[in-house]
């Protein structure tokens, strides 16, 4: 029988995706939403090449060695996130954010719910997203778990 080694580990896999969107308040007026979101708020889209890194945290499975297999974490990530959003315009062909203005802090919260009941028995840590290589948001799940 191999040594395993006791210890909580976090283990992240990184995926890509290329989306359209606009950022719009229909509820306020135009004024209102050019004022906050200005060139962001342009009425025919722009995109952003979006880096997504997903975080599972916990033990060590004593047989595999493994916290999760990173092929099946791999899996899920396009299935919940990458397939439904890429080439896409997150706006109107994304089922899960009908009616979210698609910040990136929006967006990382909409992620965790999508991802967080198919990696289960695994906890999800975090889910990271960059808009643009300055600029990302993490969630870290409810406040109260
Ligand atoms: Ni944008």
């Amino acid at each position: 029988m191999p040594r395993v080694l006791a210890g909580v580990v976090t283990v992240t896999r990184q995926v890509h995706f290329n989306s359209a969107h606009r950022l719009y308040n229909p509820s306020k007026s135009h004024r209102w939403n050019v004022r906050r979101y200005g060139l962001c708020s342009n009425p025919n889209w722009h995109g952003h090449n979006y880096i997504l890194e997903v975080s599972v945290r916990g033990t060590p499975d004593p047989q595999t060695g493994y916290l999760i297999d990173l092929g099946d974490l791999k899996r899920i990530l396009h299935a919940a996130v990458v397939d439904p959003c890429d080439h896409r315009n997150l706006n109107e062909e994304v089922p899960f954010l009908r009616g979210i203005i698609p910040t990136t802090e929006n967006l990382v919260v909409a992620f965790w719910h999508e991802l967080a009941p198919r990696l289960k028995p695994a906890r999800l840590q975090c889910v990271r997203l960059f808009e643009t290589p300055r600029n990302f948001a993490e969630y870290h799940g409810p406040l109260i778990d």
